[in-house]
């Protein structure tokens, strides 16, 4: 497919997101290409998944700069560098500053493992059975300022069972990111979801009357 949407996937640890994304970015017909993997941390396990699959990668590591601006200096001339148009956000732990996340406005989506807007942050899936939630899931959302959140793309939901423990959950969840995450980039990278009015609005009208519940979940 001619004019796929080069994209630059920010990692922080294990990259399973990653992995799902290069895999969706092997079909022919899928609009968009991962030109570069970016993490902040070097031991990051998803660099050596990268490189394996002939991605290539860099390491900006958070720790060398003096200050977050910095930091971010070197990763924006990185993914410029790379000369990307999208950025994908899969598991990377560092919150970004408003200047990055504007001058990357509507061009940079995120994967939180609950259903937006309930459990933002770090433990979702402890907190999640703690509130004795019945339905968590996962949420793929464009990047704004505030931690997690912005206009959400796609939600897929999963049940949360009696006897869950947080890493149970975590699992069942885990494997619905990997589903919705590849979907949600073929939306925007398509061009059939965009930004309007800070709601995500679908060209195709097909999901106009709510998120995606994931097709698998029957
Ligand atoms: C995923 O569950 C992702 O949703 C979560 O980190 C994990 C990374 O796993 N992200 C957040 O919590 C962002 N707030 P992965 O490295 O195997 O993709």
């Amino acid at each position: 497919m001619s004019g796929r949407k080069r994209t630059g996937v920010l990692i922080s640890g294990r990259g399973s997101n990653m992995s799902a994304l290069i895999n969706a970015c092997k079909k022919t017909d899928y609009p968009a290409e991962i030109v570069v993997v970016i993490s902040n941390k070097p031991g990051a396990p998803g660099l050596g998944i990268a490189s394996k699959a002939g991605i290539p990668v860099k390491v900006v590591d958070h720790k060398k700069f003096s200050d977050r601006e910095a930091f971010e200096v070197v990763l924006d001339d990185t993914l410029r560098q790379a000369k990307v148009d999208l950025i994908c956000n899969a598991g990377f732990m560092r919150l970004l500053t408003q200047k990055f996340v504007e001058d990357w406005r509507d061009r940079q989506i995120n994967i939180h493992p609950s259903l937006l807007p309930a459990f933002k942050g770090l433990n979702t899936h402890k907190r999640a059975l703690e509130a004795g939630v019945k339905l968590s899931g996962c949420t793929v959302h464009f990047v704004r300022t505030e931690m997690d959140a912005g206009p959400i793309i796609a939600q897929a939901a999963v049940p949360v069972l009696p006897d869950d423990s947080a890493d149970v959950l975590a699992k069942r969840v885990l494997e619905a990111e990997h589903k919705l995450y590849p979907l949600a980039l073929k939306l925007v990278a398509s061009g059939d979801a965009s930004v309007q009015g800070e709601k995500v609005v679908f060209s195709k009208g097909q999901t106009v009357h709510g998120p995606y519940i994931a097709p698998w979940f029957d």
